[in-house]
């Protein structure tokens, strides 16, 4: 019996996945497998957890990460994890903990919200601007609220597409370090940009956690990402079987095809395709949409596109999902109770051009 899912007849923009790039991925993807096939007997791979990841997987996990950084870190500051959502729940139940609380983006990733109420943890939301949050509103808040920490996504933010400049990105981490502000850095829609300002934890590397995942790059669900920790103590004592939980670790086929894929400079082939894809996309964004009031770049996976006031994005939602097409509405991303009037469409779920053009003129038909 074949089973139906009747959300398969909206076409999905609301989320913000890489386009596919079978052409690219799948050759290099299966060389990778083949690769791990003949290096390692199965059995030794999989017969024993690997709590931080094995010696292999976090020397090229430093690498991968080094993409990002001045240079390639020391491997025993890495943890290897099977997304970047696991490193959240693991440093945020850490760093943070019942009672406590993180300052965040006022517009920020919606996994946030049920990870507070999971963990027990606080919000405080900082006002922003076009660059992200806004140093004087951040300091108030370290001051007034005393967060223990700082979840940061100072490249291509989701959903404003902000980018720090190098400025904003030394006074925030400036602050970070007078008021004893733990920053998570989230990076992971860095790698498709050629020009952005290298990572906020790069100006205070010794309070940071610095992710680097691999949803938003090469694929959505190859389940591996990367954190460097401000020490290696610091990565030994939040990541080890003695807090009793290790569902952060990847399956070590997972990390060990993605060590592959990096040790065979193949990481950049699926990136440029990826990245080329995702601009192809954004032309029709331009020749549709191009007077729209909206936010993004070509190498972003998503567009930021506000509304006027007499078009509420409800509607505006509404308006596009009877038409065939879903977009998300700005409350998703709300971490206070005002959002603005705003609606973020994705370059990537969409399965191929046509899909993705379709999807668009629905969005500008409602726009228009
Ligand atoms: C900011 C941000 N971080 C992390 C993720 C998901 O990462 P992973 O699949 O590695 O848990 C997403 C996906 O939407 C995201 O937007």
């Amino acid at each position: 019996m074949i089973l139906t899912d009747k959300s398969n007849a909206l076409l999905n923009m609301s989320g913000n996945l890489p386009p596919k790039v079978p052409h690219a991925f799948d050759a290099v993807y299966k060389a990778a497998v083949q690769n791990v096939l003949e290096a390692f007997a199965p059995n030794e791979l999989i017969g024993a957890h690997q709590f931080r990841g094995s010696q292999r997987d976090r020397s090229l996990g430093a690498r991968f990460l080094g993409r990002r950084l001045p240079q390639v870190p020391p491997a025993d500051r890495v943890v290897v994890a099977n997304g970047t959502q696991s490193i959240l729940m693991m440093l945020l139940a850490g760093l943070v903990g019942r009672n406590g609380r993180l300052a965040l983006e006022s517009l920020s990733y919606p996994t946030l919200l049920p990870f507070a109420r999971q963990l027990g943890f606080q919000l405080s939301p900082v006002a922003m601007d076009e660059e992200g949050v806004l140093p004087d509103h951040f300091e108030a808040v370290c001051r007034s609220e005393r967060p223990a920490a700082y979840y940061a996504m100072p490249t291509l933010q989701n959903p404003t597409t902000a980018v720090m400049s190098i400025e904003r990105r030394q006074a925030i981490a400036e602050i970070c370090r007078q008021y004893g502000v733990t920053i998570i850095e989230d990076d992971i829609y860095s790698l498709l940009p050629k020009n952005v300002p290298p990572p906020l934890s790069t100006f205070a590397p010794e309070i940071s956690w610095y992710i680097l995942g691999t949803a938003k790059s090469l694929a959505a669900a190859l389940k591996v990402a990367y954190v460097l920790a401000p020490t290696a103590r610091a990565a030994e004592e939040r990541f080890w079987p003695g807090v009793r939980a290790t569902y952060w670790m990847c399956a070590p086929m997972n990390g060990s095809v993605v060590s592959s894929l990096i040790e065979m400079g193949a990481v950049d082939v699926v990136i440029d395709a990826v990245r080329e894809e995702t601009r192809a996309r954004h032309t029709l964004v331009a020749d549709r949409l191009g007077s729209a009031n909206m936010r993004s770049r070509p190498d972003c996976l998503h567009v930021w596109l506000s509304l006027p006031a007499n078009r509420p994005a409800i509607e505006f939602v509404a308006g596009v999902r009877a038409l065939g097409v879903e977009v998300s509405v700005s409350s998703t991303y709300a971490m206070d109770n005002a959002p603005p009037n705003a609606v973020r469409f994705g370059m990537g779920t969409p399965p191929d051009r046509a899909a993705f053009e379709r999807g668009l003129a629905a969005i500008a038909d409602v726009y228009l």
